[in-house]
């Protein structure tokens, strides 16, 4: 297993929109197996294939004490109530902010293998796969806020940005996905 590179916002290919994945087996495996060890390297919650650089709609999630899966071709088919709470993201680390969300979601997807997976998720499970089902879209968590709080965050990300790409940071960060 190895840790992958994080791409950092608005690299690419994170505001792109990512193609379904349509090969599936021991490689597939292998790259969700290569993420997981990538976000726990991290201290995430989620990390999705844009994140490592790859166009591809699909991605892990270990929700603390709970749920650890890998979603492939994702969609999200139901929607229910909303609900806000504090995201992160680790292609724009240290931004915190609240994020509208349905607070119940339905969800098809398949695993690494190709088999179809049904299932609801609430909370915060459905908060994780809202977010990173939003990566494979191109769409990041600033853009579900506000625009006066989404100009601010994306102002202080320019400056942490910055500051990431001119010392290499290390050390551990608040939960983000
Ligand atoms: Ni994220």
């Amino acid at each position: 297993m190895s840790v992958l590179n994080v791409v950092l916002y608005p690299d690419d290919p994170l505001t792109k929109t990512a193609a379904p994945v349509d090969s599936f087996g021991p490689n597939l495996a292998e790259l969700a197996s290569n993420m997981f060890e990538t976000m726990y390297a991290f201290d995430g919650v989620g990390l999705a294939a844009p994140q490592v650089g790859l166009e591809m709609r699909l991605f892990v999630l270990h929700e603390p004490e709970g749920e650890k899966m890998c979603l492939v071709n994702p969609e999200i088919v139901e929607r229910d109530g909303e609900e806000f709470g504090q995201e992160g993201c680790l292609s724009l680390p240290d931004i915190y902010v609240q994020v509208p969300r349905a607070k119940r979601i339905g969800v098809r997807a398949q695993d690494v293998y190709g088999e179809a997976l049904e299932f609801e998720a609430n909370d915060f499970l459905a908060r994780i796969i809202q977010h990173e089902s939003d990566h494979l879209d191109g769409v990041i968590f600033l853009d579900r806020v506000d625009v006066l709080t989404q100009n601010a965050m994306l102002q202080e990300w320019k400056g942490i940005r910055e500051r990431l790409l001119a010392t290499s940071t290390t050390g551990s960060r608040p939960r983000a996905f």
